[in-house]
């Protein structure tokens, strides 16, 4: 995986900019009905797609394992930062209304997406959502150098379903990595609800 606390600096310029980062809030706002306002967004980066979400009217904090990329955030959304392990995530069972997870999936070997799956439905609560990309390669290659494909959309559902959750709805973006000649990439995104107790 590329060292993000080295990358910290760049990130914003080189990924789309806040152009690319509403256009993805606007997408998980749409995928989150209003009923759930405090939001998590497990690999926040540097907060750009965090902060358009809070703009639309959420509560939303950055977890990341980064401390570059935290500190970046810091300056966005002052006091909405958490050092944390996608994978392990510092938060009690069924505490929260959504989890979110912008173009992190495609970056992990399987077992992390396991751990990742696994703490979504755990801590969400019921009636909660968890939003994340999808086959980001098919929307471009450039992060998928590593060779990673354990974000395809058919194994995160069956993942999320064998732990409880339903697939609610998708919706796609448009930005980020652009390359001349070929038109802007364009990313999906998947919605899961942990169904709500009676
Ligand atoms: C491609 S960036 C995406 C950042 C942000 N979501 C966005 O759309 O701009 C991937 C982020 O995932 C973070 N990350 C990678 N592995 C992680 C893990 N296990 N737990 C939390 N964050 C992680 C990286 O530090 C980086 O900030």
């Amino acid at each position: 995986m590329l060292d993000y606390d080295a990358e910290a600096a760049r990130y914003d310029a080189t990924r789309g900019g806040r152009e690319r980062a509403a256009a993805a809030a606007a997408a998980v706002h749409g995928l989150l009905p209003e009923r759930l306002t405090r939001v998590l967004d497990i690999a926040g980066g540097t907060g750009s797609v965090a902060s358009e979400l809070a703009a639309l009217g959420r509560e939303v904090a950055v977890g990341d394992l980064s401390l570059g990329m935290l500190r970046v955030a810091q300056r966005r959304l002052p006091g909405s930062q958490v050092r944390l392990d996608a994978k392990r995530l510092p938060v009690a069972d069924s505490s929260l209304d959504a989890v979110t997870s912008v173009w992190l999936l495609h970056l992990l070997p399987a077992r992390v997406v396991e751990g990742v799956l696994d703490e979504a439905a755990r801590v969400l609560r019921p009636g909660g959502r968890y939003v994340t990309t999808v086959d980001k390669a098919a929307g471009d290659a450039r992060d998928s150098r590593d060779g990673l494909v354990n974000d395809r959309r058919a194994d995160v559902t069956a993942g999320l379903e064998a732990r409880g959750l339903t697939e609610v709805g998708s919706a796609e973006f448009v930005g980020g990595i652009t390359r001349e000649g070929r038109p802007a990439p364009r990313y999906t995104l998947v919605a899961f609800e942990k169904p709500a107790t009676r």
